[in-house]
């Protein structure tokens, strides 16, 4: 048999997208979920192999991953999932790769690179949009500008997100924000800083936001100083600025119960007509101690189609050899011009 796949959580609204991707280009992944009903029906609709098992099954867990060399993590929020599937992986030594963009997987993952190493074993979290153009541009940023010591990136163009995004943003409500000082994690308030940022299209209003690059681009490029922004209209950060008031209750589980059941009732996700359109951008910016600076920027196609062509340009890696033991991020394992072989991708120096 040639070397497989596994997706785990391939019947959400990204890891169906994914799956749909894959077998549109003739690949043979198992697939994988806990809701039996949803992957059997999704497995027959594509003529794949699948297995049923939550993630505490461990024996079933194990069993699934000695079919294949690798996993694709699809079921989020990470913070709850990731954790069981890194451990099943270090056990039966196979590569594990998955789609977030929660900074605490990050840390989790860099925390296990030691036992990954010795095991063999690559841990590459983040293989969607979230990080993936960005980590590639902050490496690309910090080649063109070597001495960086500090880093500032930026998104824009979400357009409507699916309700694991949701649901994974509502587990981070109240935690307030985050930027990485002298190399250090630091607490921050919610919006804490504005700056007018330039996508390709005129300026607009960005707040900083504590995104899974705090934790990615510090360990691609080791640049100390890092701030991520989100451009936000003025009524979205208004909203942030409250939250600095408002954490307690944001993060209570009253609020994250009623929150989470009203993104349940909603749509799964962006339309095809919407990710057809759809359109994403990444800029970040970095700046020596002598005040020289570089600025760079990448577009994208629409957020959850970029995650499933880049979340499989990952998988042909991996499946190639190329699986660099230990915790890595994509454009440590695969260089800054990763993000540049996946189609409808462009990156423009300033
Ligand atoms: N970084 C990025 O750019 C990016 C892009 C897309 C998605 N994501 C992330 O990927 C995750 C999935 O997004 P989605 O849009 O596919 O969400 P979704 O449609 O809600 O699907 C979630 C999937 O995860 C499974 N799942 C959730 N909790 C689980 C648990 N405790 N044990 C086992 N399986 C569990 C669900 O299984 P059931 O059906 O059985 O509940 C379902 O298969 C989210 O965390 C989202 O933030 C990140």
């Amino acid at each position: 048999m040639g070397k497989q796949f596994l997706i785990y959580g391939a019947n959400g609204y990204t890891g169906e997208l994914i799956t749909r991707f894959a077998a549109d280009r003739g690949l043979k992944p198992i697939l994988a979920g806990r809701n039996a009903i949803a992957v059997e029906e999704l497995a027959k609709k594509h003529h794949l192999e699948y297995r049923v098992f939550s993630l505490d099954e461990t024996d079933r867990l194990d069993a699934a991953l000695q079919e294949v060399d690798m996993v694709l993590h699809c079921a989020g929020p990470f913070s709850i999932t990731s954790r069981p599937m890194v451990e099943a992986c270090l056990r039966n030594k196979k590569h594990y790769t998955d789609i977030t963009g929660e900074i605490s997987v990050f840390e989790t993952c860099a925390a296990m690179g030691k036992k990954a190493e010795e095991a063999g074993v690559m841990l590459m979290p983040g293989c969607g949009f979230d990080v993936v153009p960005s980590d590639c541009l902050a490496l690309h940023l910090k080649n063109r500008l070597p001495g960086a010591r500090r880093l500032a990136l930026a998104y824009a163009g979400f357009g409507r997100v699916s309700r694991g995004t949701a649901t994974t943003a509502i587990e981070g409500l109240g935690r307030g924000g985050l930027v990485r000082r002298g190399g250090v994690l630091t607490p921050v308030p919610p919006a804490w800083k504005t700056r007018r940022i330039d996508f390709g299209e005129g300026p607009r209003p960005a707040i900083t936001i504590p995104l899974g690059d705090l934790s990615s681009a510090w360990h691609s490029t080791g640049i100390p100083d890092i701030e991520l922004y989100f451009a936000a209209p003025p009524a979205l950060r208004a909203l942030a600025v409250a939250s600095r008031y408002l954490g307690p209750v944001l993060g209570s589980a009253a609020v994250r119960r009623f929150l989470t059941a009203r993104v349940r009732a909603g749509a799964p996700g962006p339309t095809e007509d919407e990710r057809r359109r759809g359109r994403a951008f990444v800029w970040g910016e970095v700046e020596d101690a002598e005040g020289r600076r570089a600025v760079s920027r990448v577009a994208t196609p629409e957020g959850y189609t970029f995650t499933a062509r880049a979340a499989l340009a990952s998988v042909d890696r991996v499946l190639a050899g190329q699986a660099p033991a230990g915790f890595q991020t994509p454009a440590k394992a695969y260089g800054p011009d990763f993000v540049l072989g996946i189609p409808g991708v462009t990156r423009t120096d300033l």
